[in-house]
């Protein structure tokens, strides 16, 4: 029987090629995932990461009765991976962001077995995305999870979910691939509800190594969409005679997802317009190697926060742990496969089409994926490789259709939707269909989170255009704008500081006002939102004072007040904005009430409607002054086991929780438990906010933190530890 482990604790690293009978002393103790070294939030300097690294891992071993196998399966390990049991070359693996599965079975030996794996973090040509310039940084490490499996020889290898008209009479069934081609076994498969209640069986004969099940009957089943998006899982079980030899489980969800030659995209039969942002899989200070819950969270910031409903995942394969959050909660996604720009040799577009294969067939049962991106993002045209990498989805997955991001017009079109990087930001018109724009803005306007007060609103205001003209044009499928996050990035990009500042958050995933824009159009009965974009100063822009105000908002109606003086009620801005569900609020002539020369400056105060309700009030203080230190956890409690980390939140605000925005105080940060701080410490503010990680160790317990920054009242916060198997 299949028995799958994690394996991520109790490695040992050192940065550097060690011997593979190099001493124990030379290593330190880690736990995956892991980053090759950890780094400032910015002026990363690539040349930092590149280099081969040595990790260390020791496997007691002890052989079971049967027959069996025994593989190391990684999720990620950046760039090339080079793995040795007890000194026998056992595996290797070019590309950093898809998985691969080492067989150690034959390097085995009863007892302690030395596990090496050799970690090439280097910029190679020979591996996507390198050859030629690239726009974001790959760090290194292992940096995404690994699991030890043991299973008998012939064992199921990898399963295709396909649901299909799920809008009639829906139908299911499985392609079984066996490590093996077997005979005389049989297999059996549940479906199980969200509840773990089997609704149907079916089962058959196993003839070669791929056989299809096809469920007959199927009851009712709820459907998989964003606002419920339930998930099913069919498991499987194999047997020779009575003997269950494996047993394998995969979740999937129910669910129509088309784009179709009018220009638009229809999920379950019903046109939704995509409207979203792109995604690197990159944090600060430690590079890719994010934990479970900090690729979850990424997941819920985009639905929740900014109130997506596509992601795509530039320019690569992301997180497993992020695509099972898209799943849970409905947030659809665009994956593509890695690069930029770039296309190499006959040996480089080999190691693409094998990073398009295990992209396939690792997320094909994901119900959140509805686009493969098989066309290295921006590349040149080349009808070769092109044609290969449509003819491989096609063939790995008939259900979806395939995209290949271009950013000039005329280019050979293979694919089944035309994906587009629109950074003339005015939507051009489609000259294929269906069209999707999967950039706009981005170096068209960087812009800082501590930006003076126009950058700022006018980024937030691209933005919403761009977002209002793509939806009030029927021949176009959505738009999925540059980008959702600020990151870190190579010297021929960003902004001196090597960030390219491009994101709608920070690179904390910390909002500017572009992301209070996403935010403002979800509905308020998920989330109300109401954010003046402004500083509320009279010397920020230029000529001085604070111009037309611009209000993000989901309420019906707004009303405005500057100190006690009511200045009236606002309904949104259809006129610049008819197509957006929540058009911004414009208000106009306050510069009468806080003018140049007056003796006083006055507060500004908010209030939002909802069906005439009042529903949200947003005070900001005339005085600006820091008022106040607030740090905060995003979750409360953490797993003790030497990974898991969450998001320690520090902003210096006005005495309404405004963040201050050109305070660069210093903060200093204290801590009190088995626990480390990820980041700067002293932390110097950026645009009185920023942020750093709780990264738990191994004893369970509190870990209180304490944040202090000169003339403030001090603040903390504390983070439970919880032991391993709570
Ligand atoms: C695009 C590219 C992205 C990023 C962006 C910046 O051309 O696809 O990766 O570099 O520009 O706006």
């Amino acid at each position: 029987m299949r028995n799958v482990q994690l394996f991520n604790s109790d490695w040992l690293y050192v940065a550097d090629q060690a011997a593979l009978g190099a001493d124990d002393g030379q290593f330190t103790p880690v736990t995956l995932p892991h980053t090759n070294r950890l780094f400032s939030h910015r002026s990363v300097d690539n040349l930092d990461y590149q280099f081969v690294s040595t990790y260390r891992k020791y496997l007691d071993w002890t052989p079971g009765e049967a027959e069996e196998k025994v593989f190391l399966d990684f999720d990620g390990v950046m760039l090339a991976a080079t793995v040795y049991a007890n000194g026998v070359l056992v595996g290797e693996h070019l590309g950093g962001f898809t998985p691969f599965s080492i067989d150690l079975t034959d390097a085995l030996q009863p007892g302690s077995n030395a596990i090496t794996v050799y970690v090439d973090s280097r910029e190679r040509t020979d591996v996507p995305p390198y050859g030629h310039l690239v726009d974001y940084l790959t760090f290194g490490g292992i940096y995404r999870d690994v699991h030890l499996r043991v299973v008998p020889p012939c064992h199921i290898d990898n399963v295709f979910v396909r649901a299909q008209d799920v809008l009639t009479e829906p139908r299911l069934s499985l392609d079984v691939r066996l490590s093996q081609p077997a005979a005389d076994l049989r297999m059996t498969a549940s479906l199980l509800t969200a509840d773990d209640e089997a609704i149907a069986s079916t089962k058959g004969n196993v003839s070669g190594q791929t056989t299809t099940l096809t469920f007959h009957q199927l009851p009712p089943v709820d459907l998989w969409t964003p606002e419920r998006p339930v998930l099913h899982t069919v498991e499987i079980s194999l047997y020779r005679g009575d003997k269950l030899l494996d047993r394998t489980a995969s979740r999937f969800g129910f669910r129509a997802a088309e784009f179709r030659a009018d220009g638009g995209f229809y999920l379950n039969g019903q046109r939704l317009k995509l409207f979203g942002l792109d995604r690197h899989q990159t944090f600060p200070y430690i590079g890719a190697a994010a934990p479970a819950r900090l690729q979850r969270q990424d997941a819920d910031i985009l639905k929740h926060e900014l109130g997506c409903n596509v992601v795509r995942t530039s320019h690569y394969p992301q997180s497993p742990h992020f695509l099972n959050r898209c799943d849970e909660i409905g947030l659809l996604v665009f994956e593509e496969i890695p690069g930029w720009q770039h296309i190499g040799d006959e040996a480089w577009q080999s190691v693409s089409l094998d990073e398009l294969r295990a992209m396939i067939e690792r997320d094909r049962n994901h119900p959140s994926v509805i686009l493969w991106g098989v066309r290295i993002n921006e590349s040149r045209d080349d009808d070769d490789f092109y044609a290969r990498t449509n003819a491989l989805s096609h063939e790995l997955d008939p259900t979806r259709p395939t995209g290949g991001v271009r950013n000039f017009l005329g280019s050979s079109f293979l694919e089944d939707v035309y994906t587009y990087n629109d950074f003339s930001n005015t939507m051009l018109e489609p000259t294929e269909q269906p069209h999707l724009i999967t950039e706009f803005a981005g170096h068209m306007f960087p812009t800082k989170a501590w930006d003076n007060e126009e950058r700022l609103v006018d980024h937030a205001l691209l933005h919403a255009r761009v977002q209002n003209l793509q939806m009030g044009n029927d021949r176009v499928v959505g738009a999925i704008g540059w980008a959702a996050f600020d990151y870190n990035t190579h010297i021929e990009f960003g902004s001196g500081d090597r960030i390219c500042h491009h994101g709608v958050m920070d690179i904390f995933r910390l909002p500017k006002w572009a992301g209070r824009f996403y935010e403002s159009q979800q509905s308020p009965a998920d989330r109300v939102v109401l954010h003046a974009a402004t500083h509320w100063t009279m010397g920020d822009r230029s000529v001085g004072g604070v111009g037309t105000l611009t209000v993000f908002s989901n309420c019906d109606e707004i009303e405005v007040f500057v100190g006690d003086q009511r200045i009236g009620r606002y309904l949104p801005n259809r006129t610049d904005f008819p197509h957006l569900l929540h058009p911004p609020f414009s208000v106009d002539g306050l510069d009468a009430y806080n003018a140049w020369g007056q003796d006083k400056f006055y507060d500004l105060l908010l209030v939002g409607y909802v069906e005439g309700r009042e529903v949200a009030q947003q005070r900001i203080a005339s005085s600006r002054l820091p008022r106040c230190l607030a740090l905060t956890a995003d979750a409360s409690t953490l797993v003790a086991d030497g990974a898991d980390m969450t998001r320690l939140v520090l902003r210096i605000t006005d005495e309404f929780e405004n963040p201050v925005p050109y305070s660069v105080q210093a903060v200093t940060l204290e801590i009190n438990g088995d626990a480390d701080l990820i980041g700067e410490n002293p932390f110097a503010m950026v645009g009185g906010q920023g942020a750093l990680y709780l990264k738990a160790r191994h004893q369970p317990g509190p870990v209180t933190i304490t944040a202090r920054a000169g003339g403030l009242p001090a603040a903390s916060t504390t983070v439970g530890l919880l032991p391993l198997d709570a």
